[in-house]
């Protein structure tokens, strides 16, 4: 990819200091062959070929509104999301790439990660993701057996998924793919024998979901009619547990809830968003974080703002064209809400919050009596620097945790 020098030569000073920290740039493709019955995720299938060449003139148009809104910045992380962006041309990922690089400075080394279906068709795709510039490629395996992924509504065999892993792991410097375990009729003993075996293909890191029936999908429909039988919260515990010891023992321990890697390999671009730093989302239903100046010159207070596009293809296609940008949302989050936030993506992460953070977020103050409960349970900790973390036995049960927090 090409790495453009900044056209905003002089950002305004509170946008320098940002620069210090890592900055991302999300893209969404929308777009799947068909609906997987547990996914919630803004991916849509249509019948008709898709105009790919309008979308991507539409992805540079809301890149150019986002780079306007913060000038100065460096760009550590690319990250294509979807939906599934390896149904898209490696022309069109290329032309993204440069948009960006055209539109903000580059970091000399970023993280560049496209996610991809492992079908042989996606595969075949691989090498001109690499010419175009991706090095991190995110695989959506899911099961090593073609029963589990049939029951899963997935398109690709087990053989193809694992042909695929090897196939990146020659092309590509950083290879990850997720599984998703705790599924109807699965075993912890099976699921011990599956993921080691995934371990054998793995190299640094690996994601690991504990299936979640998800309002809205098809899973939710079959689980309220009595005909998806999930684990109870006591073999979720045991499937837990057992993913943590095997991990570990790899040396591939949980860095967030249900990421693991060795230490250094990461995702940098996911932890952008668990530590609570600036990002920007384009494409349907995307969302972004940014830090802006807001008030007169002189008197300008610096707001953090949440923004979200709308999520309908089609219809984001429409307003970006009309408007140049797709945005539904575009707010300054209160010093409240962003403490919230800050405590809910950063208990996530192994490594937990600091909490001076909070209270420069805020402006006041981390009251301990916020967690004594959870400390006084064993599900939350002081660690000797003084950050404050989820434990071993609150991790299982972080949503109770993080909500707990934010009440
Ligand atoms: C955006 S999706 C994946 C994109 C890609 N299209 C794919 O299917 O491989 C990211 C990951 O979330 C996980 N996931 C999605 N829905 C889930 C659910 N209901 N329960 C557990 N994991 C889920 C899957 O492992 C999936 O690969
Ligand atoms: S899991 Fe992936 S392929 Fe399946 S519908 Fe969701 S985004 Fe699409």
């Amino acid at each position: 990819m090409t790495s453009a020098v900044s056209p905003h030569a002089n950002p305004p000073p509170q946008a320098a200091e940002d620069n210090k920290e890592a900055f991302g740039v999300y893209v969404h493709w929308p777009f799947c062959l068909s609906k997987c019955p547990y996914c919630d995720f803004n991916s849509h299938v249509r019948r008709e070929p898709i105009d790919e060449a309008r979308f991507v003139a539409a992805f540079e148009r809301e890149l150019a509104h986002r780079a306007a809104q913060t000038p100065g910045r460096l760009v550590a992380s690319i990250f294509f999301g979807g939906g599934t962006p390896s149904l898209m041309q490696p022309a069109s990922i290329g032309a993204i790439l440069d948009a960006i690089g055209r539109r903000w400075t580059v970091a000399p080394n970023p993280e560049i990660t496209l996610e991809a279906n492992p079908t042989s068709v996606e595969a075949e795709r691989f090498r001109g993701y690499r010419a175009a510039g991706v090095n991190r490629v995110s695989l959506g395996v899911q099961a090593l057996n073609d029963a589990d992924l049939k029951a899963l509504g997935r398109a690709h065999t087990s053989a193809e998924a694992q042909a695929a892993v090897a196939l990146a792991h020659s092309i590509f410097a950083r290879v990850s793919f997720d599984l998703i375990y705790a599924r109807p009729r699965q075993s912890v003993a099976q699921w011990q024998v599956e993921l080691t075996r995934a371990l054998a293909q793995a190299s640094d890191h690996l994601s690991l979901y504990q299936l979640t029936v998800e309002p809205g999908t098809m899973f939710e429909r079959l689980h309220a009619a009595g005909k998806l039988a999930m684990p109870g919260p006591d073999l979720g515990r045991d499937f837990w547990d057992a993913t943590q010891a095997i991990m570990t023992g790899a040396g591939l321990p949980a860095y967030e809830v249900s990421n693991h890697a060795r230490p250094g390999a990461e995702s940098r671009h996911n932890l952008i968003y668990w530590r609570y730093g600036e990002y920007v989302g384009v494409g349907p239903g995307a969302h972004g974080r940014i830090i802006t100046p807001q008030g007169a010159r002189g008197t300008a207070k610096v707001v953090r703002r949440a923004q979200a596009t709308e999520p309908h293809p089609e219809m984001w296609l429409t307003v970006v064209e009309a408007d140049g940008f797709g945005l539904v949302e575009d707010e300054a989050l209160s010093t409240e809400a962003q403490g919230d936030e800050f405590l809910l993506m950063g208990l996530r992460l192994s490594e937990g919050i600091d909490p001076a953070r909070f209270q420069a977020l805020t402006g006041k103050r981390f009251e301990v009596s916020r967690v004594a409960d959870l400390i006084a349970h064993g599900m939350v900790e002081y660690t000797r620097e003084g950050r404050i973390r989820v434990t071993s036995e609150g991790f299982p049960v972080l949503d109770a945790v993080v909500a707990d927090l934010a009440a």
